[in-house]
């Protein structure tokens, strides 16, 4: 951390390994250099560059090429680096650097939310036996704070729910497809370009990316250990224009969410949920709003009542204003020493079944346009214990004839909140009923609280 100035005298300096120079990592070098004396002030210290490594030697970069390397572990190990920012992506490689650097005492930044989300408890002990910092702001939601807030701002209250749009590729999806009718393909790649999407983008648009996230902010929000194993996970990829009209004719539209949420389990104790799926939220929810790469997290809390959380979620400097942020705040310990809060998760609530979790269901279906219909629907529901709020039935799109010559109407069910589990068994038993001819989609209602 020190270096022999022109005086004689020992200056200090933050010795940094960048690890990663793709999307995220080209900005993070790029806004390093060009305000390096801002952070030399903000850190009381200058932030030195030691050496930045890469898969590919020969790509074109716009950096001294002497910095890079092929081989992080060996910047890794460097006794000149302080502190080393992982931007690099995957699970195995990732670990192994960050075990290694927390363990010579070496604090990391990262953006990795798959890393962190399955192996935050390895590396939160790693960096407590070693005293050093862990930071990862980047890896929840872009460029917005919220692990921060999470665990400082909000270390006085107490969590009931976080909702979120975290995922910048399907919001970018099913906003363009919500707004213009777009086509899901060429919007998907149209998010690769614009550096939204991960390398492989079925992290994206399977939802696995946003269960990381969600088990990240659960593991904060509830003082729970919540890995992304432990989320419910759906993506966008099944959704149509065609449920996205039926939305629309209910006043609202589709987001994928990630719906963290202190629950309270069937024995009667708490338990947390944690579950992604693309959902309905009403046109006048603040969610709703959030268009394109932007995301949001809304936060319910006992004593704060309702925040809402804003900004760019996905892209190469909005992500590396994170990193900065947390490459500042690591560097000003190294300098003046202290420590940023850990995870904490002393609560350990249980997590809950899926199949116990309530909430509001769109259930869309194909169904014998006939007498009796809709009281023989009704009762289906009503069996399993899933009571309706609405019916809407499609009068104008009769689709066509089944064998016996009998039309078709297209019906949307809107229940009160349901059990997953009455509602798995209500549209089984639906599916096997003869007046059913198919139950097109279903998707969850979040946000209708008071509507
Ligand atoms: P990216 O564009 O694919 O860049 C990855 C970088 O890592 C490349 O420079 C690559 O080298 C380098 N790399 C890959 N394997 C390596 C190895 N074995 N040794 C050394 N270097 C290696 O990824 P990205 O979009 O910047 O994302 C990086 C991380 O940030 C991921 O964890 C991601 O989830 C997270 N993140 C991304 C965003 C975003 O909007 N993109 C937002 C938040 C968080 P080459 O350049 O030679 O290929
Ligand atoms: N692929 C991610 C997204 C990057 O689209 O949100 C930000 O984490």
């Amino acid at each position: 951390m020190t270096r022999e100035a022109n005086t004689g005298l020992r200056q200090p300096e933050v010795g940094v390994a960048i690890l990663g120079m793709g999307t995220v990592g080209t900005e993070v070098v790029r806004l390093l250099n060009e305000n390096a004396d801002s952070f030399t002030h903000r850190v009381g210290a200058p932030i030195v560059i030691r050496g930045i490594a890469v898969r590919d030697l020969d790509k074109d970069r716009n950096v001294d090429p002497e910095l890079l390397t092929d081989d992080p572990q060996s910047l890794v190990d460097r006794e000149d680096v302080d502190v080393v920012v992982e931007v690099i992506g995957g699970i195995d490689g990732p670990r192994e650097l960050i075990l290694s650097a927390l363990q010579q005492g070496k604090s990391v930044v990262t953006a990795n939310k798959a890393l962190v989300a399955a192996h935050a408890a390895e590396l939160s002990q790693a960096a407590d036996d070693s005293r050093v910092d862990l930071y990862f702001e980047a890896a929840v939601a872009g460029a917005i704070p919220i692990i921060g807030p999470l665990k400082r701002s909000m270390a006085g209250d107490e969590l009931q729910k976080v909702m979120g749009i975290v995922n910048g590729t399907t919001n970018f999806i099913l906003s363009a497809m919500d707004e213009t009718g777009a086509d899901y393909e060429e919007t998907l790649a149209e998010a690769g370009r614009l550096g939204y999407a991960e390398a492989d983008p079925t992290a994206d648009v399977e939802g696995y990316d946003a269960a990381s996230k969600a088990a990240i902010l659960s593991t904060l929000a509830f003082h729970t250990r919540v890995t992304s194993s432990d989320v419910y996970r759906e993506g966008i990829t099944k959704i149509t224009q065609q449920d996205i009209q039926f939305a629309h004719k209910l006043n609202c539209t589709i987001k994928l969410l990630a719906v963290c949420e202190r629950v309270q389990n069937p024995d009667g104790g708490e338990a947390v949920s944690a579950r992604v799926y693309p959902a309905l939220i009403p046109k006048s929810h603040q969610l709703a709003t959030v268009n394109g790469a932007f995301n949001a997290v809304f936060l319910e809390a006992s004593s704060a009542g309702q925040i809402m959380f804003y900004g760019p979620g996905a892209g190469g400097a909005p992500t590396a204003s994170a990193v900065l942020g947390d490459l500042v705040a690591a560097s000003r310990n190294v300098v003046h020493g202290g420590r940023a809060p850990g995870d904490n998760p002393y609560a350990n609530l249980p997590i809950a079944n899926f199949g116990d979790v309530e909430t509001r269901y769109l259930v869309s279906m194909l169904v014998r346009d006939e007498k009796g219909t809709l009281s023989q629907i009704a009762k289906v529901f009503s069996e399993h214990g899933v009571s309706i709020s609405t019916v809407q039935q499609d009068d104008y799109r009769v689709i066509g004839d089944d064998a016996e010559g009998k039309d078709f109407a297209r019906l949307m069910v809107v229940t009160h909140r349901a059990k997953e589990s009455d509602l798995a068994a209500t549209v089984e038993a639906l599916e096997t009923s003869h007046i059913v001819a198919s139950v097109a989609s279903v998707l969850r209602m979040e946000g209708l609280e008071g509507i």
